[in-house]
Protein backbone atom coordinates (compact mmCIF):
# COMPACT_ATOMS: atom_id res chain seq x y z
CA UNK A 1 0.00 0.00 0.00
CA UNK A 2 1.01 3.18 -0.78
CA UNK A 3 1.18 6.16 1.96
CA UNK A 4 0.90 9.50 -0.35
CA UNK A 5 1.83 11.59 2.60
CA UNK A 6 2.70 12.23 6.11
CA UNK A 7 -1.43 12.75 6.98
CA UNK A 8 -1.63 9.85 5.24
CA UNK A 9 0.89 8.04 7.91
CA UNK A 10 -0.91 10.40 10.27
CA UNK A 11 -4.76 8.49 9.41
CA UNK A 12 -3.00 4.84 8.89
CA UNK A 13 -1.52 5.77 13.21
CA UNK A 14 -5.19 6.44 13.71
CA UNK A 15 -6.59 3.20 12.10
CA UNK A 16 -3.93 1.12 14.15
CA UNK A 17 -5.30 3.11 17.37
CA UNK A 18 -8.19 1.55 16.97
CA UNK A 19 -7.39 -1.74 17.63
CA UNK A 20 -4.16 -1.12 19.66
CA UNK A 21 -4.40 -3.10 23.24
CA UNK A 22 -2.63 -2.79 26.33
CA UNK A 23 -0.19 -4.89 25.82
CA UNK A 24 0.22 -4.95 22.13
CA UNK A 25 3.33 -5.05 20.10
CA UNK A 26 4.47 -3.41 17.33
CA UNK A 27 7.28 -4.21 15.11
CA UNK A 28 8.60 -1.44 12.68
CA UNK A 29 10.76 -2.11 10.27
CA UNK A 30 12.50 -0.35 7.24
CA UNK A 31 15.95 1.59 6.79
CA UNK A 32 17.20 4.77 8.68
CA UNK A 33 14.38 7.85 7.60
CA UNK A 34 11.68 5.73 6.39
CA UNK A 35 9.55 7.04 9.07
CA UNK A 36 9.06 4.85 12.27
CA UNK A 37 9.81 7.44 14.67
CA UNK A 38 7.18 9.55 12.76
CA UNK A 39 4.48 6.74 12.92
CA UNK A 40 5.07 6.03 16.69
CA UNK A 41 5.25 10.02 17.24
CA UNK A 42 1.49 10.10 15.18
CA UNK A 43 0.03 7.30 17.44
CA UNK A 44 1.32 8.35 20.82
CA UNK A 45 0.04 11.91 19.83
CA UNK A 46 -2.87 10.61 18.51
CA UNK A 47 -3.62 8.18 21.51
CA UNK A 48 -2.97 11.40 23.34
CA UNK A 49 -5.64 13.56 21.98
CA UNK A 50 -8.38 10.61 22.16
CA UNK A 51 -7.60 10.21 25.90
CA UNK A 52 -8.19 14.62 26.17
CA UNK A 53 -4.38 14.96 27.05
CA UNK A 54 -2.20 17.55 26.04
CA UNK A 55 0.48 16.17 23.18
CA UNK A 56 3.95 15.80 24.39
CA UNK A 57 7.21 15.80 22.57
CA UNK A 58 7.96 12.12 20.80
CA UNK A 59 12.11 11.99 20.23
CA UNK A 60 13.91 9.49 18.39
CA UNK A 61 15.23 6.59 21.56
CA UNK A 62 18.34 6.46 19.37
CA UNK A 63 20.68 6.69 22.06
CA UNK A 64 18.42 6.05 25.30
CA UNK A 65 16.69 2.86 23.70
CA UNK A 66 13.61 3.29 25.37
CA UNK A 67 10.95 6.02 26.05
CA UNK A 68 8.54 5.99 28.28
CA UNK A 69 4.68 7.28 27.90
CA UNK A 70 1.88 7.00 30.23
CA UNK A 71 -1.25 7.91 28.47
CA UNK A 72 -4.30 7.55 30.76
CA UNK A 73 -4.77 3.96 31.35
CA UNK A 74 -1.77 3.09 28.94
CA UNK A 75 1.57 2.59 29.19
CA UNK A 76 4.02 2.62 25.59
CA UNK A 77 7.43 1.80 25.73
CA UNK A 78 9.43 2.93 22.19
CA UNK A 79 12.81 1.37 21.84
CA UNK A 80 15.25 1.59 18.80
CA UNK A 81 17.47 -1.02 19.54
CA UNK A 82 19.52 0.46 16.50
CA UNK A 83 22.86 0.03 18.61
CA UNK A 84 22.02 -3.36 19.87
CA UNK A 85 24.05 -5.54 17.92
CA UNK A 86 23.45 -9.03 20.31
CA UNK A 87 20.50 -10.82 21.89
CA UNK A 88 22.56 -11.43 24.61
CA UNK A 89 23.50 -7.73 25.50
CA UNK A 90 19.45 -7.25 25.20
CA UNK A 91 18.80 -10.10 27.96
CA UNK A 92 21.52 -8.07 29.92
CA UNK A 93 19.69 -5.10 29.68
CA UNK A 94 16.37 -6.01 30.87
CA UNK A 95 14.58 -3.65 29.22
CA UNK A 96 12.24 -6.29 26.76
CA UNK A 97 9.79 -8.53 28.13
CA UNK A 98 6.72 -9.77 26.27
CA UNK A 99 5.47 -9.95 29.27
CA UNK A 100 5.35 -6.25 30.45
CA UNK A 101 2.11 -4.30 30.58
CA UNK A 102 2.55 -1.97 27.97
CA UNK A 103 1.81 -1.81 24.22
CA UNK A 104 5.79 -1.67 23.23
CA UNK A 105 6.68 -0.26 20.04
CA UNK A 106 9.85 -1.13 18.77
CA UNK A 107 12.19 -0.09 15.77
CA UNK A 108 14.91 -2.21 14.72
CA UNK A 109 13.72 -5.32 16.59
CA UNK A 110 15.55 -7.89 14.59
CA UNK A 111 17.38 -9.49 17.96
CA UNK A 112 13.92 -10.27 19.32
CA UNK A 113 13.66 -13.60 19.05
CA UNK A 114 11.01 -14.44 21.66
CA UNK A 115 7.60 -15.79 20.29
CA UNK A 116 4.80 -13.17 20.99
CA UNK A 117 0.93 -13.32 20.85
CA UNK A 118 -0.35 -10.43 19.32
CA UNK A 119 2.12 -8.52 17.33
CA UNK A 120 1.98 -6.15 14.23
CA UNK A 121 5.10 -6.22 11.88
CA UNK A 122 5.17 -2.68 10.11
CA UNK A 123 7.50 -2.53 6.83
CA UNK A 124 8.44 0.85 5.97
CA UNK A 125 10.23 1.60 2.52
CA UNK A 126 11.03 4.60 -0.09
CA UNK A 127 8.44 5.31 -2.49
CA UNK A 128 8.54 7.20 -5.57
CA UNK A 129 8.25 10.71 -4.39
CA UNK A 130 9.67 12.07 -1.32
CA UNK A 131 6.88 12.56 0.60
CA UNK A 132 6.07 8.83 -0.35
CA UNK A 133 6.37 5.65 1.58
CA UNK A 134 5.24 2.10 1.28
CA UNK A 135 3.73 0.23 4.04
CA UNK A 136 2.75 -3.41 4.79
CA UNK A 137 1.94 -5.12 7.14
CA UNK A 138 2.40 -8.40 8.93
CA UNK A 139 0.18 -9.66 11.78
CA UNK A 140 0.13 -12.39 14.38
CA UNK A 141 -3.07 -13.05 16.11
CA UNK A 142 -5.25 -10.41 16.77
CA UNK A 143 -3.59 -8.77 14.42
CA UNK A 144 -3.50 -11.36 11.71
CA UNK A 145 -6.24 -9.66 9.20
CA UNK A 146 -5.19 -6.52 10.02
CA UNK A 147 -3.81 -5.92 6.37
CA UNK A 148 -7.04 -6.78 5.10
CA UNK A 149 -9.28 -4.33 7.40
CA UNK A 150 -6.96 -1.20 6.23
N1 LIG B 1 4.90 9.75 4.09
C1 LIG B 1 5.87 9.84 5.02
N2 LIG B 1 5.92 8.92 6.01
C2 LIG B 1 6.90 8.98 6.94
N3 LIG B 1 7.86 9.93 7.01
C3 LIG B 1 7.84 10.88 6.06
C4 LIG B 1 6.87 10.86 5.02
N4 LIG B 1 7.12 11.92 4.21
C5 LIG B 1 8.17 12.56 4.72
N5 LIG B 1 8.63 11.95 5.82
C6 LIG B 1 9.78 12.41 6.62
O1 LIG B 1 10.75 11.37 6.67
C7 LIG B 1 11.44 11.43 7.92
C8 LIG B 1 11.31 10.10 8.65
O2 LIG B 1 12.17 10.13 9.76
P1 LIG B 1 12.02 9.15 10.99
O3 LIG B 1 10.58 8.99 11.33
O4 LIG B 1 12.93 9.64 12.06
O5 LIG B 1 12.57 7.79 10.37
P2 LIG B 1 13.11 6.47 11.10
O6 LIG B 1 12.64 6.48 12.51
O7 LIG B 1 12.55 5.36 10.28
O8 LIG B 1 14.61 6.53 10.99
C9 LIG B 1 10.82 12.57 8.73
O9 LIG B 1 11.59 13.73 8.57
C10 LIG B 1 9.45 12.73 8.06
O10 LIG B 1 8.94 14.03 8.19
MG1 LIG C 1 13.68 6.21 14.31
Amino acid sequence: MIVKSLDHLNKISEIILKKLDKKDCLFLIGEIGVGKTTLTRYLINNLQKQKGLSQTEVLSPTFNLLYEYEISDFKIMHYDLYRIKETKELKHLGIFSEELDAVKIVEWPDLIKTPLQDKLEVYLRYGEKENERKIEFKGLGKWENFKNEI
